[in-house]
């Protein structure tokens, strides 16, 4: 028997945030976190309080091996500035999944709860993994909201085409997690 250990990868040493908003795909950020540990990466979740309705906290605390951020109002990790500690350490920010408010908030410069603050004052790339049901998704405002964080420099990754949770299909489904693991280490090895 032996320890699994994280493999030498183009993430070692790097330490990545992956922000968790209220979508039903956030089941598939938990693969999303463990393949990113075992790639070597230093993760750090923050989670928006709808996102903690789907999966707990302490599932990604287990897998990330990092304390979990939820509030920003929390006098512990805010002791020291901690949304601002975190926003510079980031070498990268992958938001997944990304809902329709959570692209909007951003889009619009709201920094309302940890998540949109912490990505309001980073200067790292933010990678958003947009998820949602197809008519959320179509919705001229939500296309707007892409079209312009797009322009500001924001990446998109996905989604993609396929049969949606709500029971309709198209476009809406988050990208499978390799995919975006992909993503991430493409985007870091070209910074
Ligand atoms: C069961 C369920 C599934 C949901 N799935 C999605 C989704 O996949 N994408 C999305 O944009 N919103 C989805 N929503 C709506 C969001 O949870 C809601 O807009 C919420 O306010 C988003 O909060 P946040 O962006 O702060 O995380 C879902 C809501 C419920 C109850």
């Amino acid at each position: 028997m032996t320890r699994n250990r994280p493999k030498k990868s183009g993430l070692a040493g790097k330490t990545l945030v992956v922000g968790v908003t209220a979508g039903i795909a956030v089941y598939k950020t938990c693969e999303i976190v463990r393949l990113l540990v075992m790639e070597g990466a230093q993760v750090h979740v923050v989670m928006t309080e709808g996102a903690t309705r789907f999966v707990t906290p302490l599932t990604f605390q287990a897998l990330s091996q990092n304390p979990v951020r939820t509030d920003i109002f929390n006098l512990t990790e805010e002791s020291q500035m901690g949304h601002i500690q975190l926003a510079d350490q980031a070498d990268l920010i992958l938001v997944a999944p990304a809902t329709a408010d959570f692209l909007a908030k951003v889009a619009h410069g709201l920094a309302s709860d940890l998540l949109s603050t912490m990505i309001s004052a980073t200067k790292a790339p933010v990678i958003f993994a947009p998820a949602m049901n197809v008519n959320m998704f179509e919705n001229p405002i939500t296309q707007e909201n892409i079209l312009k964080l797009k322009k500001l420099g924001y990446q998109m990754i996905g989604p993609a085409n396929g049969s949606l949770a709500c029971g309709w299909e198209g476009l809406g489904r988050m990208e499978e997690p390799q995919t975006l693991v992909d993503g991430v280490k493409k985007k870091l090895c070209a910074a």
